[in-house]
């Protein structure tokens, strides 16, 4: 199957980092979000991006021709030229299968949705559509346009024709897939990235040590690019915590569940680099100013 026209569901963090690498790779890209303010901060956090890239010469083209490949829309119709849906909205099921089954109706019927989820199982979303074979997982890695890594999770009903066609496109993206067998709740990298996170959080609880001396440590140690809190940051206390929580109500194994500081970060609304507050402070335009306390 030939893919031309590529949709994004959802215009945060991961979707706009979607939409960006399937434009630069020379797809037409419609994305989609709630609000025609969430989609101009995208596009102007996409822009920055390409901006960057093509400065650095990591990618072909200008910063015009990529951007003319990335419309934006708060409508779900224009899914119904899509051959492939990223889906990347936020992490709850309900919206997740509320939005499949509305796509499920409007996109043709060739088309394959795809799900960044990080941690609900694959077969649960796709249990609402009358296409369980073309629904496959996706799963990006933060910051998407650098991180290689691409998990391409089959569900229980998803055909291999389906899976192969992600994966090939994941390529063609410049992606790196890694195929996933079974759909487990958190999927591969998550399972053994959680433990250590889970770790990490009670370590600072428990005043063993502080979360600038671990993120260090595991950077220095590991030869990692963030330390597990910077990482957390990035990527929302928000996002980490509600994978987490869907990994530990389908296992019950305690080294997934979400401690109780966690929990109370996220309560507060300190997310991380989106609300300039999280495991660390950050000022208006992003910069680091300290750990916040606690
Ligand atoms: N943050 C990460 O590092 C990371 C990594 C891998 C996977 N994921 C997964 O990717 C998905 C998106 O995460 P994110 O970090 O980009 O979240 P985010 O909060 O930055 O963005 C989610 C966006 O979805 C929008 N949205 C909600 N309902 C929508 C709908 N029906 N249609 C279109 N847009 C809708 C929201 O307005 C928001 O802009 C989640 O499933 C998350 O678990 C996140």
């Amino acid at each position: 199957m030939e893919i031309c026209e590529i949709f994004v569901a959802g215009a945060g963090l991961m979707g706009s980092g979607i939409a960006q690498i399937c434009a630069q790779a020379g797809y037409q890209v419609v994305m989609r979000d709630m609000s025609d303010d969430i989609l101009a901060k995208s596009l102007k956090t996409v822009k920055w991006s390409v901006g960057k890239l093509v400065e650095k010469g990591k990618v072909d083209g200008t910063v015009d021709d990529i951007m003319d490949r990335l419309a934006v829309t708060t409508d779900l119709a224009p899914a119904a030229e899509a051959d492939f849906v990223f889906e990347a909205i936020i992490e709850d099921l309900d919206a997740k299968r509320a939005l499949f089954a509305e796509l499920d109706r409007i996109c043709p019927g060739h088309a394959i949705l795809a799900t960044n989820t990080s941690s609900i199982p694959v077969t649960e979303i796709a249990a609402v559509t009358q296409r369980v074979g073309q629904v496959v997982g996706t799963h990006f890695f933060s910051p998407v346009p650098l991180m290689k890594a691409v998990e391409i999770v089959k569900g229980l009903g998803t055909s291999n024709k389906t899976v192969d066609a992600a994966d090939q496109l994941c390529r063609s993206i410049g992606k790196e897939p890694i195929r996933i067998k079974i759909d487990v709740a958190g999927i591969v990298l998550n399972r053994i990235n959680f433990p250590s996170v889970v770790e990490a959080i009670k370590l600072v609880e428990s005043g063993v040590a502080t979360v600038e001396d671990i993120d260090k440590g595991v950077r220095l140690g590991f030869a990692r690019l963030m330390g597990p809190f910077e990482t957390a940051d990035m990527t929302g206390l928000d996002v980490g915590y509600r994978a987490m929580l869907t990994v530990y109500r389908e296992t019950r194994d305690p080294k997934f569940y979400p401690p109780m500081l966690l929990q109370r970060k996220v309560k507060l609304g300190h997310l991380g680099r989106k609300t300039g507050i999280g495991w660390y402070r950050y000022d208006e335009k992003g910069n680091k100013l300290g750990p916040a306390e606690f």
